[in-house]
């Protein structure tokens, strides 16, 4: 029966088209080292007049260092949202911020 087909069809799309979703939603874009390490001192992420590096100081390198360790998007939001009192979702700064974190050694 031809005519069940398009439905069948039309399913599996969506049904494509939302795990490619699922997967877009956590992807982010390129990040960018040095565009990180000017961020990571940025007061302007959010709205507390904190940086990254009122915590992790030094650049990620003070008492709570950040040197060799595997940074997590899902750790940066939270520190954006909480200390920094900003919007969790600027995925170019998180991607940078990532990027930047993970050249640290
Ligand atoms: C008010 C202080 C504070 C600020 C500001 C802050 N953080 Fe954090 N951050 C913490 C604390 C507390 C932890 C959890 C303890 C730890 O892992 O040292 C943490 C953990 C982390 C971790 C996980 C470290 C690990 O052990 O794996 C990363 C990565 C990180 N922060 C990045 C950032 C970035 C990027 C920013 C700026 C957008 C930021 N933090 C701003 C306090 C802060």
């Amino acid at each position: 029966m031809p005519t069940t087909q398009p439905p069948v069809i039309t399913l599996m799309a969506a049904l494509l088209a939302a795990s490619l979703f699922g997967c877009s939603a956590t992807s982010l874009p390129k990040g960018d080292a040095a565009r990180g390490e000017a961020r990571f001192a940025d007061t302007t992420l959010g709205t507390s007049g904190k940086s990254c590096n009122t915590c992790h100081t030094e650049m990620g390198r003070g008492a709570m260092s950040l040197v060799g360790k595997t940074p997590y998007d899902h750790t940066i939001r939270d520190c954006i949202q909480g200390p920094l009192q900003g919007d969790p979702g600027q995925e170019q700064a998180i991607a940078d911020l990532l990027a930047y974190i993970r050249s640290l050694r």
